[in-house]
C-alpha cells in the first residue's frame, strides 16, 4: 500500500481516484458501512425513491476543473433547485426577491422601489455597529422581512434567541431585485442521473483501490489503526481533527440535524422540493420530497406514494454526527492549536470538511481534494 485514506466521502475518493490513476496502491476506510461519507444515497425500499440518507445534496459549480472532473464520473439531470418558505400559512419563494418582497407587502413595486423600500426599512439598525445576530439581520434588509423570514428559522437552526447569537454568524442576506427564484448561482448545477451513489462507487471502482467499511482508523483492534500507520505510509486522514488528537486542545462544536422520514400514501405532497418552515410554532426547519428531485423518473416512481422527510436542527453532541462548524472563538483558537499539532505529525495529510472543521460543498471538497493531490501527493 502507497497511501491510506481515511474517510471515502468525496474528498478521500478523489484524493484516491487521483492516485489510482497515477499507479499508487491505495486503502479507503470508512468507520460506516457504506461508502462516500455525507453525500451517499440509497432508495427508500417501499417507494424506489433515491432519498439523500444525510441531507439533501445539490450539487452545484462554477470550477471548471471540478465539473469536468465530476463529468468523468456521472452525467448530471438539468434539475434547478428552487426553495419556498411557510410564513404564517402562506408560501413565499426563497432567496428573499422582489416575488417575495411584493407578495409580503402586498404590492406591486418595481426593482427601484422595492430596493429603496429595503433600504429604508435597513436604516434601523448600522450592520458595522450591530451587537446581535438580530442587529445585523435587521440593519441587513429592515425588521419586517427579518421577522417574517429570518428570526425563527434562525433560532431553530440555533436553539438559541438571535438575540443572543453573535452577529458574525450572517455576513450577508441576499436580497434579489428581480423574480429570479433560482437558489444557486453557479454556472453548473444538476443531480447525478442514476445517483449518487453510482458517482461515488465509480470514482473507487480501479484495482489500485480497496475500500474497507465499518473500519474505523482509531479501533486498535483492526490492523489499519492509528498507531499502527503513522509514520509507517503516509496518510491522508478526512475524519474529525480535534478525535485525531484525542480532543488535547478541546472539542470543536459542531450542529447536528435529526431527520425524521415517512412514507405517505399521496402521490404529491408539497409539489416541490423542499418546504422551509420560517414560524417558530412549527418545530422542524423544513420537508424534503425527494421525488421532486427528479421529476425525469416520473415513469419509475410511483405516482400514489412519496417519501418526505422533515428536518431538525440541534447541536451535536460527541455521539452524534457533525454537520455544520459552530466556530465560536474558542472553536477557533482550538482550531488553531490543531493546526500547530497537525504539522508536527509526519506524512499525516488533513483534508475535507471534518478534517478542516470547516463546511465545504461538495465541489469545494473535491476542488480542495484535486489541489493536495497536485500540489503535495502526486
Ligand atoms: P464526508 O463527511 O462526506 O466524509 C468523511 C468520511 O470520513 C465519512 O464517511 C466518515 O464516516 C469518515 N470517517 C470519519 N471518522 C473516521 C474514522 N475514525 N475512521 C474511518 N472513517 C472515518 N454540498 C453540496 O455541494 N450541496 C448540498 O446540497 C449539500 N448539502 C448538504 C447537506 C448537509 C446536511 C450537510 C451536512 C452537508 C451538505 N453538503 C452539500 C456538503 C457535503 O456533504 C460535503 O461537501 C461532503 O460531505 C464533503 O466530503 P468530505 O469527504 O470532506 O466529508
Amino acid at each position: 500500500m502507497d497511501l491510506l485514506i481515511v474517510g471515502s466521502g468525496f474528498f478521500g475518493l478523489t484524493i484516491a481516484e487521483r492516485a489510482a490513476a497515477a499507479g499508487r496502491k491505495v486503502t479507503v476506510i470508512d468507520r460506516r458501512h457504506h461508502i462516500g461519507g455525507n453525500a451517499y444515497s440509497a432508495n427508500e425500499p417501499e417507494t424506489g425513491i433515491e432519498v439523500h440518507q444525510y441531507g439533501a445534496h445539490l450539487f452545484h459549480t462554477s470550477n471548471p476543473t471540478v465539473w469536468e472532473y465530476v463529468n468523468r464520473f456521472t452525467d448530471f439531470t438539468s434539475y434547478v433547485h428552487r426553495v419556498y418558505t411557510t410564513h404564517k400559512g402562506v408560501v413565499f419563494p426563497l432567496p428573499i426577491n422582489l416575488g417575495t418582497i411584493n407578495q409580503f407587502f402586498q404590492a406591486a413595486y418595481t426593482p427601484d422601489q422595492a430596493k429603496a423600500l429595503v433600504h429604508e426599512l435597513a436604516g434601523e439598525f448600522d450592520a458595522k455597529d450591530a451587537a446581535n445576530l438580530e442587529e445585523k439581520g435587521i440593519a441587513l434588509i429592515g425588521r419586517p422581512l427579518y421577522e417574517a423570514f429570518i428570526r425563527d428559522y434562525t433560532a431553530k437552526q440555533w436553539q438559541t434567541d438571535p438575540k443572543d447569537l453573535p452577529a458574525e454568524v450572517i455576513s450577508r442576506l441576499p436580497v434579489r431585485y428581480t423574480y429570479d427564484n433560482r437558489y444557486f448561482n453557479d454556472t453548473w448545477e444538476g443531480l447525478p442521473v442514476d445517483g449518487y451513489t453510482a458517482w461515488l462507487e465509480r470514482m473507487a471502482d480501479h484495482p489500485n483501490i480497496e475500500v474497507k467499511l465499518s473500519t474505523d482508523y482509531f479501533d486498535e483492534a483492526q490492523p489499519l489503526n492509528k498507531k499502527a500507520t503513522v509514520g509507517q505510509v503516509p496518510v491522508v486522514y478526512t475524519g474529525p481533527v480535534d478525535r485525531y488528537f484525542d480532543y488535547a486542545e478541546g472539542e470543536l462544536s459542531w450542529r447536528t440535524l435529526d431527520f425524521e422520514q415517512e412514507v405517505l400514501p399521496i402521490g404529491d405532497f408539497q409539489g416541490t422540493s423542499v418546504m422551509n418552515y420560517a414560524d417558530a410554532d412549527v418545530p422542524y426547519t423544513r420537508i424534503h420530497e425527494f421525488k421532486h428531485f427528479h421529476p425525469e423518473r416520473a415513469d419509475r416512481y410511483p405516482t400514489d406514494k412519496t417519501v418526505v422527510v422533515r428536518e431538525y436542527s440541534r447541536f451535536a453532541t460527541r455521539a452524534d454526527e457533525p454537520y455544520y462548524p459552530v466556530n465560536t472563538a474558542d472553536d477557533r483558537s482550538g482550531l488553531l492549536a490543531y493546526r500547530e499539532l497537525a504539522k508536527g505529525e509526519s506524512e499525516v495529510y488533513f483534508g475535507g470538511r471534518l478534517g478542516t472543521y470547516q463546511y465545504l460543498d461538495m465541489h469545494m471538497a473535491i476542488g480542495s481534494a484535486l489541489s493536495m493531490w497536485n500540489n503535495q501527493l502526486a
